[in-house]
């Protein structure tokens, strides 16, 4: 168990998108790794992203304690009622548009949920808090935003700190970091306490299969196409979800109001490598030779199922956290290494086949032809 003072009274916590990955991660932690006591308030739009499955068993155990409701972030009559009804002393926002590869494709969307909606929450709760008076409630509003607002890492720079200058390539980036940028707008002109979290790659249990790691398990055990974008030699910072949701606690615990706290996992790897890692775990728990959608084509490694694809436009080329600064004044340190993190998430979907088969309906596959349709398979 966790323990920690919390600086805001977090009876009434308002999360935000906790029916998709971090979030359902998050709600769960609460409830099962923390000493929070109060209640949960998830208000999520149920996009593709979310699958409400996530939670069944949090609804079942807490019926006093979780609340869902289902609404748009960006439609103000619904955040208010939300924020007066469930009298919300907390904010934890997690919803937004996150796959870099859809913003490149449609960044309508992004602009709307990401930079809109985050506007709608921070102006809703500034009236609600402050309730037309100069002296607030007890309240807090944490913002979890990403590293990719600071843009891209060269291969000898060090890695990102919070005083990095904000360089967001992608449109996803960019809303994300117009969004980071009026979190921080609040604090300094109406003293809404604020927190923001800017965090590296997450991987764990309940990712949707669009992004790399779910969709290489998924697509190796079925035979598919593993694609590797470009030369596969881009790298990112790998952190276990459950090691991202321990520092958000820590960071709505322990952090200060108006402070940003990078959490990482001190795990750089290239995407093949992580790729190839993925195969020869695979091998262990689920040989390739036995696996008949393989066998049968005659095929008998995962690994001859990797393909390179066409590279994603502005792939940024590295990303890296430094988490110094929540290790010294949060006491921050990710305890799951990149071996056991990733051998937990391998068996978390080879034991939800249901979950697994749930998520990939009919507009997954389109997305997947879309995405992967238009690429041209660059293998030698
Ligand atoms: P996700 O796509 O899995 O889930 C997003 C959730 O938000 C879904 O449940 C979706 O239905 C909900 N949502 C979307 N638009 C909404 C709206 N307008 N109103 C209400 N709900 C809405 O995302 P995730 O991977 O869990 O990411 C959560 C947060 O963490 C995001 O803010 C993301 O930018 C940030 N983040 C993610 C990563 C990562 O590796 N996944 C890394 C850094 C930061
Ligand atoms: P992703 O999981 O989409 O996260 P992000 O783009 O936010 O970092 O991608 C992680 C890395 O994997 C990124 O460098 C792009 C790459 N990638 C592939 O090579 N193939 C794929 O099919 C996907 C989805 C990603």
């Amino acid at each position: 168990m966790m323990n920690g003072k919390a600086s805001s009274p977090m009876q009434s916590v308002l999360v935000t998108g906790g029916s998709g990955f971090i979030g359902s991660n998050f709600i769960r932690y609460l409830f099962e790794k923390t000493s929070f006591d109060g209640k949960v308030v998830n208000l999520d739009k149920l996009t593709y992203a979310a699958n409400p499955q996530n939670l069944a068993e949090i609804a079942a155990a807490f019926p006093e304690r979780y609340v869902f409701v289902r609404g748009d972030i960006c439609d103000e009559e619904t955040v208010k009622k939300v924020f007066e009804t469930q009298d919300i002393d907390t904010v934890v926002h997690f919803a937004a548009e996150s796959h870099v590869d859809r913003s490149i494709l449609g960044p309508a969307a992004f602009v709307q949920t990401n930079i809109v909606g985050t506007f709608n929450l921070l102006e809703t709760a500034r009236a609600f808090w402050f309730n037309g008076g100069s002296v607030p409630r007890p309240h807090r509003f944490h913002h979890v935003s990403t590293d990719e607002v600071y843009g891209t890492l060269g291969p000898d720079d060090p890695p990102f700190s919070e005083d990095h200058p904000y360089l967001p390539n992608s449109p996803y980036a960019a809303s994300k970091a117009a969004s980071d940028h009026l979190v921080r707008a609040y604090y300094r002109t109406y003293g809404l306490q604020t927190t923001l979290s800017n965090c590296s790659n997450n991987y764990g249990p309940y990712q949707f299969p669009e992004k790399l790691i779910p969709l290489v398990i998924l697509n190796a055990l079925e035979g598919k196409p593993l694609p590797i974008y470009g030369d596969g030699l881009n790298i990112r910072d790998w952190l276990y979800v459950e090691d991202h949701c321990y520092g958000i606690w820590l960071v709505l615990t322990r952090g200060q109001p108006g402070e940003t706290y990078n959490i990482g996992g001190n795990n750089e790897r290239t995407n093949i490598e992580i790729v190839h890692k993925l195969c020869e775990r695979l091998e262990e728990v689920r040989p390739a030779r036995k696996n008949g959608r393989l066998a049968d084509r005659g095929i008998s490694r995962y690994k001859d199922l990797i393909t390179f694809v066409k590279d994603r436009p502005g792939h940024d080329r590295r990303y890296a956290i430094n988490a110094d600064k929540a290790k010294r004044e949060l006491g921050y340190r990710p305890r799951e290494s990149f071996d056991t993190g990733l051998m937990k998430t391998l068996r978390w979907y080879l034991d939800h086949d249901d979950w697994c088969r749930n998520v990939r309906d009919g507009s997954y596959r389109e997305w997947i032809a879309t995405q992967y349709g238009q690429f041209q398979n660059k293998n030698p």
